[in-house]
């Protein structure tokens, strides 16, 4: 069990419908499911299993048998969930799954399941056991061959294996559980009480591999950039003669998007690069010069400062300003795509985790439309093409990096739609103010460059908040801006914390920031990480 409440949506009902094991073509690389119990590390188990080279999806855990029967998966992992095994609603095994002769590991949450459907004994234990453990390998087994007999690991759970189900052998234990692991080699069901997906648990990708690789016989050939090829042929399937349509934010997820799409058709491919005036310094030129000039790709680029600014005068509320540039951006994106007439599809740089967030790729939900530039009307007429909906962010930044992306735009940090205009905060973001702010933010970007921190930071930049203060350079008084500096590291913005950049750089950036830029006189750095604060300012 995984600290954590019983979601809604772990506690829905099984469905089970009838099974069928001939749905589809057999896939040309090897695939193990991930079903998804809730835990927090679920999509996390999904990567690991890919980056061991077998490609993986990772499904809720009531989508049924058929569902996970028709992609003829050579294995399948149960994930950790926050629930208990015997809370009022808490998921349960589909028998089922058991049938489809393929093995089976539980993780966490999904190895008590398992024990408990098999006849074994689970019990709420006095102690939860949280954080790192030592593990104690009693006998290897198949599934902890080649690790240590001692070694470390990840725990997160309060229900706990007493004893393993009959005809399966404890393999391992910790202070807090007397099964830590189990194996039923003749029923080829495997449970594991630790997180073998975390950098925490030191073996826990040989673990993986072991399940991968000799258990299930996968075969290591998947790679981000295999899709390459594959998406290439479904979107000329899909387009045909069409005209295609990409709205270009410089992001990455739209930037590879396009840059796929215009390797599948060619110039029946327009990007539109709406400028709003928000965006960082020379990021504009960039995108142009990259698309237009690199990739020769049709671009129509639209400089709209001055009408984003119109938008935004007297606006100081964030919300606000988020509502006035999303309704300016669809003004500005429909206006050109009237301009190419007859253009049918859309592209979109949807990833996987927009996918699983909403329904998990089952087509049980409506997908949610995913929007990188600033927010697309849902009755904009076009079909959607959707390059990158198998793939996690990292791999979307391989497939960049394949497709001879610029390191520059394959690295970027997470930008926001609105841009620069919600980093002037408690106040109206006014040209002078923006320009104030994207100095200041070009002096950061070049030092935390320099220093080669640029990637390690999930997101750096800074905030112009609107308040002046007193300060005295040479022998004057001076009444200037104030900078702040945020930066942070991350896995996926849900949270963060503030990134510890050294003194000698925070010194560098507040002089540079002080003697290039005459509107600033102090500079202050944001220690405050997510929750309880949020990443940006507004
Ligand atoms: P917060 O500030 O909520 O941000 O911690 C989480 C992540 O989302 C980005 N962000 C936005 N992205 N439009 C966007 O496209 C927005 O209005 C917006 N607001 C925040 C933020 O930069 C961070 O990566």
């Amino acid at each position: 069990m995984e600290a954590g409440l019983v979601t809604a949506s772990n506690a829905a009902p099984e469905v089970v419908p009838e099974k069928t094991t001939d749905v589809e073509a057999p896939p040309a690389v090897d695939e193990v499911v991930v079903l998804d119990f809730g835990g927090q590390y679920s999509q996390l188990i999904a990567r690991r299993v890919r980056e061991s080279g077998v490609f993986s999806e990772l499904l809720p855990h009531h989508v049924g048998v058929e569902e996970v029967a028709k992609r003829r998966p050579k294995g399948l992992i149960l994930s950790g969930g926050p629930a208990s095994v015997y809370a009022d609603g808490a998921p349960k095994l589909d028998q089922g799954l058991l049938e489809l002769g393929i093995p089976v590991l539980g993780i966490c949450y999904g190895m008590q399941l398992l024990a408990l459907s098999l006849g074994g004994r689970v019990e709420s234990a006095e102690v939860g056991e949280f954080g790192r453990s030592e593990l104690l390998v009693g006998q290897p087994g198949r599934l902890l061959a080649g690790t240590p007999p001692e070694q470390t690991c990840w725990m997160s759970h309060r229900d706990t294996v007493f004893a393993p189900p009959q005809g399966a052998t404890a393999l391992a234990s910790s202070t807090a559980s007397p099964v830590a692991a189990f194996e039923d080699l003749e029923r080829d069901l495997y449970g594991i009480q630790f997180h073998p997906e975390v950098v925490h648990t030191p073996y826990g990708q040989h673990v993986l591999e072991t399940f991968l690789e000799d258990i299930c016989g996968c075969e290591r050939t998947w790679s981000a950039a295999s899709i390459i090829d594959e998406q290439i042929e479904k979107i000329r399937k899909q387009v045909g003669d069409g005209r295609v349509i990409c709205g270009l934010s410089g992001g990455v997820d739209s930037s590879v998007a396009a840059l796929l799409v215009h390797r599948a058709i060619g110039d029946q491919l327009t990007c539109v690069f709406v400028d709003h005036g928000l965006m960082r310094k020379n990021e504009g030129d960039q995108v142009i010069s990259a698309f237009r000039d690199r990739f020769k790709i049709p671009l129509v680029a639209v400089d709209a400062e001055d009408r984003f600014l119109e938008k935004l005068r007297g606006v100081t509320e964030p919300e606000a300003k988020r509502k006035a540039i999303g309704a300016e951006f669809i003004r500005v994106f429909e206006e050109e795509a009237v301009k190419l007439a007859g253009a049918k599809y859309l592209v979109q740089g949807t990833l996987y985790s927009d996918v699983i967030e909403s329904g998990g790729g089952t087509g049980a939900a409506t997908i949610k439309s995913h929007h990188n530039v600033g927010g697309l009307p849902e009755d904009l007429e076009f079909d959607l093409v959707e390059p990158l909906r198998t793939l996690f962010k990292d791999e979307v930044r391989k497939v960049g990096e394949e497709l001879g992306m610029p390191e520059r735009l394959v690295w970027r940090q997470p930008f926001p739609g609105p841009g620069l205009a919600i980093r002037v905060v408690g106040g109206e973001a006014t040209k002078e103010r923006l320009d104030v702010l994207r100095d200041a933010d070009a002096i950061l970007q070049d030092e935390i460059r320099k220093a080669g921190l640029y990637r390690e930071l999930w997101q750096s930049f800074c905030v112009l908040p609107d308040v002046r203060t007193v300060g005295v350079q040479g022998d004057e008084r001076t009444y200037g801006h104030v900078v702040v500096i945020r930066a942070v590291t991350s896995d996926d913005a849900m949270t963060a914390d503030w990134a510890r950049l050294p003194y000698d750089l925070l010194e560098q950036i507040a002089s540079r920031m002080i003697n290039e830029l005459r509107e600033v006189n102090r500079v202050v750095l944001d220690i405050t990480s997510k929750p309880p604060g949020t990443i940006e300012w507004e």
